[in-house]
């Protein structure tokens, strides 16, 4: 297994950035500097890592709390473990769905009677990241 693309791109930029750190800041006695600087750099790498975004944290999940949040806590309950509809933790509901795509589709469609259809209030990607923040975070 080879690390992703972005990965590899946050790496290079890593690396870029602590070099130019060490160029700008790095001069033998400046301790305090250099200190400074491999935590501006540091913290540069960060921002760059979580742009990446590839479901390993930030945006996508973001989306998918606020969405649980706002459109399925009051009947899910906040932490996902049932009111008037059933629990949506990520044990039970990776069981019951095996597939994420079905999962979705009760979403898009709805329960007669029961549940709201959110096909059409919701975008894909909303949708998609609900389901994930159920699967994986609740
Ligand atoms: C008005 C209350 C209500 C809201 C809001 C609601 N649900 Fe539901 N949901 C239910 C009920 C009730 C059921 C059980 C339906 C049945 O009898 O099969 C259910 C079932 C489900 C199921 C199938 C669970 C299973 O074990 O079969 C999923 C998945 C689900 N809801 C996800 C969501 C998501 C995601 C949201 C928010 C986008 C949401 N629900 C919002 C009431 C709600």
């Amino acid at each position: 297994m080879s690390p992703s693309t972005p990965h590899r791109v946050a790496a290079a930029r890593l690396r870029t950035a602590l070099r130019t750190v060490d160029v700008a800041y790095g001069r033998p006695g400046s301790g305090k500097h250099r200190v400074a600087g491999r935590v501006l750099a540091v913290l540069a790498a960060v921002a760059v890592l979580g742009a990446c975004g590839d479901g390993g944290g930030a945006p996508g999940s973001a989306v998918g709390a606020t969405v649980f949040a706002e459109r399925c806590a009051a009947c899910h309950g906040a932490d996902g473990s049932g009111a008037v509809g059933p629990p949506l933790t990520a044990e039970v509901i990776t069981e019951r769905f095996p597939d994420p795509d079905d999962q979705e589709a009760v979403v898009r469609a709805g329960v007669e009677g029961r549940m709201p259809a959110f096909g059409d209030v919701l975008s894909d990607a909303e949708i998609e990241a609900v389901v994930r923040y159920t699967r994986e975070e609740l």
